[in-house]
């Protein structure tokens, strides 16, 4: 038994530094939540860097996981998050794992981040589009897609908020009830929009926050948030105004910190993709303050 809820995130995982579960267990086991990871790749560090070794867990030793946890009636879970997936056969076997979680507890939330690219660049084959359009998306309760991913998926351009707004909307026909763009950059603004369709036959509740652009790159925020989201939404599951102004605030704070301590080493953090100072904020993911407020709209 749990009081918050026991999540099982299948997620990269890195030896050294903060991307994938690595990003996202810490934050959740903070607000509460058992997590229990699977590792979808072994590397020493996330590819950002000159080079990156390791392993990738392929779809029959995912399953072969899953069949151990079946095996002792271990499958009880409230949540599933799944994020980076490199392969058609790894995302087919998480769809098997949607089926058989939700045959033990029908009421389980999937969180999925559907990475495909970034920035206009694609980082996964091809053909994982089209299985997440047609398979991934109509299973989902919350997917956290970025601006590129929106416009994989929908097929929609984005170069206005009402774009954004559209593609939320043919995302919700599609399936998921909450859809957030973690990250678009519209007229020149960092923008969050988050769209919650709360009953079938509304429209649905609509917001955006603004976020206050650091310059710097970084990695593993994408995960970060959303882990957060999940969090917070569990936390405020009619509210997604609330929990997306708590997960943006806390990451805000989190990558304020990050900036100054790598300036304080004598960095300049403009220039390099920083590690993130997840450990050190700890407060600030337990009791964010609310700095970027949602505007309806
Ligand atoms: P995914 O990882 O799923 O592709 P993403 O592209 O949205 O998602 P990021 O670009 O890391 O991931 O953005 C996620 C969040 O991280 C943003 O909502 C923002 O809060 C924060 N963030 C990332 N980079 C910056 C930055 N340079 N300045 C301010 N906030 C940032
Ligand atoms: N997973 C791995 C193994 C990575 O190397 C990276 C980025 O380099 C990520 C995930 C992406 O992290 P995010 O999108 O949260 O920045
Ligand atoms: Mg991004
Ligand atoms: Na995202
Ligand atoms: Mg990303």
């Amino acid at each position: 038994p749990s009081d918050t809820g026991r999540v099982l995130s299948i997620q990269s995982h890195t030896v050294q530094g903060y991307v994938g579960n690595k990003s996202a267990v810490f934050p959740l086991q903070l607000l509460g939540f058992d997590v229990d990871p699977i590792n979808s790749v072994q590397f020493s560090n996330h590819t950002g860097y000159p080079t990156f070794r390791g392993q990738v867990l392929n779809g029959s030793q995912l399953w072969d996981l899953i069949e151990g946890l079946a095996e002792n009636d271990l499958l009880h879970y409230t949540h599933l998050l799944t994020g980076y997936i490199g392969s058609v056969s790894f995302l087919t076997t998480v769809l098997q794992v949607v089926d058989k979680l939700r045959s033990v507890n029908p009421d389980l939330v999937y969180v999925c981040d559907p990475v495909l690219g970034d920035e206009g660049k694609l980082y996964v084959p091809q053909d994982l589009i089209s299985v997440y359009q047609q398979k991934v998306v109509p299973v989902a309760t919350m997917l956290t897609p970025n601006q590129f991913e929106v416009e994989l998926l929908t097929g929609l351009r984005i170069t206005c908020e009402e774009d954004g707004l559209k593609a939320c909307n043919a995302l919700h026909s599609a399936g998921p009830r909450k859809v957030v763009i973690t990250s678009a950059l519209i007229e020149d603004k960092l923008l969050l929009i988050g769209s919650h369709k709360k009953a079938k036959e509304q429209p649905p509740e609509q917001f955006k926050i603004e976020i206050p652009k650091i310059p710097a790159y970084f990695t593993g925020t994408g995960d970060l948030t959303t882990a957060l989201l999940l969090g917070w939404s569990n936390k405020y599951p009619d509210n997604l105004e609330r929990a997306a102004e708590l997960a943006v605030s806390s990451l805000q704070a989190l990558l304020r910190r990050t900036v100054e301590d790598y300036k304080r080493a004598g960095f300049d953090p403009s220039t390099s993709s920083l590690e993130i100072r997840l450990i050190q904020s700890q407060d600030e993911i337990r009791r964010p303050q609310i700095t970027c407020k949602a505007v309806k709209y």
